[in-house]
């Protein structure tokens, strides 16, 4: 990664650390006064649309808190975004003719800094909570057409309970070896191991030989092959069904192995938020 790049996010792991503390500890006051004076749940003022900041439409703060209390600063989110779409030019070969495919976009924040650094570009959008996906449809797509989004109803008991896709009717809508790079910021960090399986296959079906795969994980060595919400492994409570789910690095990378996606680099903790990893891979190319 480039060194300004590096910079930004070594600013940005600093931002989060002291901002879950200072999160952590204003959170019993400001949400019981937030309510008081908005007369209404704090989690639920979803009635303002989208926020303009230094000419970016971004999501509604309430809505952004769901992806991580981080992002409910405009800046910190708009400058994480710039900092990922940075990183597929410096890591991930990224050229204007690329096809990205985002897995488990959210809100576009990858979306909102590639539009900011790259303008407009080839990429497909795909997350399973149908608010985020119709969000990024009205504010991202709208105006910029070569950014797509679609909602695929696969079930997550934390972005998508009520989802209708499961198993292994589970199936990306690409062809394949079509896309150019394949990036999953925060997907398998909530996800069991039986969709994890499928999306690694399903990954790797539509990614051309030789293309990048960008994805953060928890992961560690001598753990077992797959914990839910490990206790004290995140710095931040967690109250609801797959928020933190931990994967044994042998188990993980066994998968990658199995579907032909080889592993360029691991950067243990190496992400701008508490304890996720990152994993650089590669799809193999197929000997004639
Ligand atoms: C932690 S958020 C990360 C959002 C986004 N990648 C970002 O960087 O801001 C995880 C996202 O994955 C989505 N998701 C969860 N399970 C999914 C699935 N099976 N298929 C597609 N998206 C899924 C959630 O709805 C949520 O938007």
């Amino acid at each position: 990664m480039n060194k300004g790049n590096d910079k930004l996010v070594e600013r940005l792991r600093s931002n989060t650390e002291r901002g879950s503390i200072l999160w952590r500890l204003v959170r019993p006051v400001v949400r019981p006064v937030w309510s008081l004076i908005h007369n209404r749940d704090y989690v639920s003022d979803y009635d303002r649309d989208y926020y303009l900041y230094h000419g970016c439409v971004l999501p509604p703060r309430e809505m952004r808190g769901r992806l991580g209390a981080s992002f409910l600063a405009d800046g910190f989110y708009l400058e994480s975004g710039i900092a990922e779409a940075r990183r597929l030019a410096a890591r991930l070969a990224y050229s204007k003719s690329s096809l990205v495919v985002d897995i488990g976009c959210g809100l576009g924040r990858l979306a909102t800094g590639m539009l900011w650094e790259f303008g407009d570009v080839q990429y497909l959008g795909i997350d399973s909570n149908p608010v985020f996906a119709e969000w990024c449809r009205e504010h991202i797509e709208r105006n910029h057409p070569s950014f797509r989004f679609i909602h695929l109803d696969v079930v997550n008991e934390l972005y998508n309970p009520a989802g209708k896709i499961d198993g292994d009717r589970i199936r990306l809508p690409l062809a394949d070896a079509t896309a150019d790079i394949v990036y999953l910021w925060g997907l398998f960090t909530n996800m069991g191991p039986e969709h994890v399986r499928i999306y690694v296959s399903e990954m790797s079906r539509i990614a051309r030989e030789g293309s990048r795969i960008f994805l953060t994980a928890f992961v560690e060595e001598n753990v077992p092959e797959v914990s839910f919400i490990p206790k004290g492994y995140v710095p931040y409570e967690c109250v609801k069904p797959l928020q933190c789910v931990r994967y044994s690095k042998e188990f993980l990378f066994s998968i990658f192995s199995r579907y032909g996606l080889v592993v360029e680099e691991f950067r243990h903790h190496g992400g701008a938020f508490p304890s996720q990893s990152e994993v650089y891979l590669r799809k193999e190319k197929v000997a004639a």
